[in-house]
């Protein structure tokens, strides 16, 4: 039996066509509109038939008999092939099929959840650094000089290249007084990665994990990915008190952000940190040290890294580049107990394999030249100017309404704003051109504080004052609601 004549079919002139009539035929095989068995009509007629040239046809035909849509079969012509009534498109309609595998229980518990809408370019928006002063020509001179080199173009190993976790090492011992060298470096996919791996590695599904309450939502998100039991420990505007840690804990890791914690700002005095690394010791706790802005401390000399505070601490300490250069590097890295290496080698090889290499050379060569630690001494300056204007406005605009909760700032600061909805008071601040986090987000279980975390790194004078009016009016106006 011949195809019946291809006359609805209808090309378009400025795609190509040879495409166009494998898409066509294909399609209607597997509609099963053209059956097994049925001759197709001879080439020359089918190009003179829909007005195309016949090599475009045999082209075509060509194909579709290389992928088993149809057989030629010489001296009789060209036939739809077997097998493709069984393939209705209705029967491969994935979403109608229940005895298809369903999500795992992480899954599952992902589908249910709403993407949070991001705004990152938005004035106040948390993590965000001061992108318009970043060198950025000076960065562009070092990435066009790396980027002639030939070597960076192909692999180079999963721990990072090792001039990177060199210049890291030497930067880190002086400035974060942690205790390293470059072999104890493992260079990942920004901090985010790196607290992955952490427990990828070191934890089993259950397994209990301890966390700062309030904390970072990203680090707790990660964790729970493995399935892990999180138990909040509550922290105040001076950091976390050993008081509040259990005496007896069954938990591998504990999560925390020590010289500066995340969001709240407060500092462990160093006799308290101390007494968590003898916490750790005695309970066999990992600990993981997020030193995500310590670059950026005003008050007093930096505070130096809970990693270096003895010898052989239990402390895996990650940092990142996102806010000391900025988020779009996606480089971050693990110091690690050397133990450890081994097994987050292997890890890190199968999560993602390397790290961008042209991205690493270019960052070596930066802090090499000298180029990272003199940007990070103008953001200090900057990024102070910028806290004591919003110190300044907050004291002024929001007195009464909103109070500061810690002394210290990197770049961001946290207000406690009791009897408002701090959701609804983010969407409404959104929607007037501004970020800012909830702060009742940061909390788990009950009774959650309300109030906001501001970034202020990414504005300028202009808009803070905008920012604070608008949130002045906005409180008042939420108080009242
Ligand atoms: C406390 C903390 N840790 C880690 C990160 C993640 O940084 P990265 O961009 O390197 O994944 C952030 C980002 O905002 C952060 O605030």
């Amino acid at each position: 039996m011949q195809i019946p004549a291809l006359s609805d079919l209808a090309l378009i002139a400025d795609q190509p066509l040879q495409r166009q009539l494998y898409q066509a035929f294909s399609l209607r095989i597997r509609d099963g509109l053209w059956r097994e068995g049925q001759r197709l009509p001879a080439s020359r007629q089918i190009a003179s038939d829909l007005g195309v040239s016949r090599n475009t046809v045999t082209g075509a035909l060509s194909q579709l008999i290389a992928e088993g849509f149809l057989v030629a079969r010489p001296g009789s012509g060209t036939f739809v092939a077997a097998g493709f009534e069984r393939h209705q498109p209705e029967a491969v309609n994935w979403q109608q099929q229940p005895q298809l595998p369903g999500l795992s229980h992480y899954g599952t518990a992902l589908a249910a959840k709403a993407m949070p809408e991001v705004h990152a370019q938005l004035p106040f928006t948390l993590g965000i650094p001061d992108l318009r002063a970043f060198p950025l020509s000076v960065w562009n001179r070092v990435q066009r000089q790396q980027q002639d080199r030939l070597h960076l173009l192909g692999y180079d190993g999963y721990q990072g290249y090792a001039p990177l976790r060199e210049a890291l090492a030497d930067y880190l011992r002086v400035s974060r007084q942690v205790q390293c060298h470059a072999d104890q470096i493992v260079i990942t996919q920004g901090a985010q990665q790196a607290i992955s791996l952490c427990a990828q590695v070191l934890l089993d599904p259950g397994d209990p994990v301890l966390v700062e309450n309030p904390g970072y939502v990203g680090a707790r998100r990660a964790l729970q990915a493995h399935a892990t039991a999180l138990t909040p420990v509550d922290v105040d505007h001076r950091g976390l008190q050993p008081a509040q840690l259990p005496a007896a804990s069954a938990a591998k890791i504990m999560y925390i952000t020590p010289t500066h914690h995340y969001p709240l700002g407060g500092i462990m005095s160093a006799p308290d940190r101390l007494e968590l690394l003898d916490w750790a010791a005695r309970t066999g706790t990992w600990l993981i040290e997020d030193d995500y802005d310590s670059e950026f401390h005003f008050h007093g000399h930096p505070i130096a890294a809970l990693q270096g505070m003895a010898a052989q601490t239990p402390v895996l300490y990650l940092g990142s580049f996102s806010k000391t250069l900025f988020p779009a590097l996606r480089l971050g890295y693990l110091i690690l107990p050397e133990p450890l290496v081994g097994p987050f080698l292997h890890a890190k090889r199968h999560m993602d394999g390397e790290s961008p290499l042209l991205q690493q050379a270019t960052v070596a060569q930066f802090v090499q030249e000298g180029h990272f630690q003199r940007h990070l001494r103008r953001m200090r300056v900057r990024y102070r100017e910028k806290w004591e204007h919003l110190a300044a406005l907050i004291a002024s605009e929001l007195d009464g309404l909103a109070t500061p909760v810690a002394e210290s700032a990197g770049m961001h600061l946290v207000l406690r704003i009791p009897g408002v909805n701090d959701d609804a008071l983010v969407r409404d601040l959104t929607d007037a051109g501004f970020g800012g986090t909830a702060l009742s987000s940061y909390y788990v279980g009950q009774d959650r504080p309300t109030g906001l975390a501001l970034g202020f790194a990414n504005t300028d004078e202009r808009q803070r004052i905008a920012g604070i009016c608008r949130l002045r009016e906005l409180i008042l106006s939420h108080r009242k609601s």
